[in-house]
């Protein structure tokens, strides 16, 4: 579904990825794990056309879409949430849901041929299903709130929930459960496999090796901008390679 081909990228004298091939089937979760400033962010911002690539390719459903803003590649399905969740604070937390962009017949293009009825129609189904992915992360009973007084984990959870307004096909999520709590990760993570469950594609970068082995088919390892290893979680795990560049013989580097 989504293929990386000897990606490259560098700031400056610093080469953050090297030649990275990756290939996320449909339907699955892909873990990327490793070390802090091994990369994994920035190849979120090259899939997301944040950044663009120095050399190599990505594919989209056989498409290239390296060198695509950012929005063309929402719009084409990929949607990412960010490591350091901006929210806009002084809105509410449904207004913030409903402030994500996606394809609907309230957009303006379409404005001049519906009836006004059709698009309080519309929103009224937006509202609705904002509220239902505000229940299922969670969040509901903070619908009202600014969004400004949520946790940092809460509003890493409202930034996931806006992308998911945009019923986007794949999911790329940067630490999604960084600063979440205990008890909110685990509905997290029942509701992530549930995501896969209903036909959607995840990327996630996780630090925590739990959440890894709870929830990806396959994992990618970085290490100083190349992917060491990749395999299942319980491959990688055991991997040389991988248990010297990422788990560097600390004994709490798994959890
Ligand atoms: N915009 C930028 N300008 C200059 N250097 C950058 C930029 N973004 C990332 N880097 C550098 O690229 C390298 C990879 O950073 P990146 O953020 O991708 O790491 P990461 O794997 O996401 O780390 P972490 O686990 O800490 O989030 C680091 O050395 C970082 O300092
Ligand atoms: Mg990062």
């Amino acid at each position: 579904m989504l293929i990386v081909k000897e990606v490259y990228k560098s700031f400056d004298a610093l080469m953050a990825l090297k030649a990275i091939n990756l290939r996320v089937e449909e339907n699955s979760i892909t873990g990327l794990i490793g070390p802090n400033g091994s990369g994994k962010t920035t190849l979120f911002n090259v899939l997301s056309g944040f950044y663009s690539k120095d050399a190599g390719q990505i594919f989209f459903k056989e498409e290239r879409i390296d060198g695509l803003p950012p929005h063309e590649i929402a719009k084409k399905g990929i949607l990412r949430t960010f490591q350091i969740t901006v929210v806009p604070k002084r809105m509410t937390v449904l207004e913030n849901m409903l402030l994500a962009p996606f394809g609907q017949v309230g957009e303006k293009a379409w404005r001049v041929f519906l009836t006004p009825g059709a698009i309080r129609r519309q929103e009224e189904e937006n509202i609705k299903k904002a509220l239902r992915i505000l229940d299922d992360l969670g969040l509901e009973n903070l619908k009202d709130e600014y969004s400004g007084n949520l946790s940092g984990g809460q509003q890493k959870l409202l930034s996931l929930g806006r992308a998911l307004m945009a019923d986007p096909e794949v999911i790329l999520l940067d630490e999604p459960t960084a600063g979440v709590n205990p008890t909110l990760t685990r509905k997290l993570l029942g509701f992530l496999r549930e995501l896969r469950e209903r036909g959607r594609t995840l990327v996630i970068v996780e630090h925590d090796m739990n959440v890894i082995s709870s929830l990806c088919d396959i994992v990618y390892v970085l290490n100083n901008g190349e992917v060491i290893a990749v395999g299942s979680p319980e491959e990688i795990q055991r991997d040389k390679r991988v248990i010297e560049a990422y788990l560097g013989g600390r004994k709490d580097a798994h959890s």
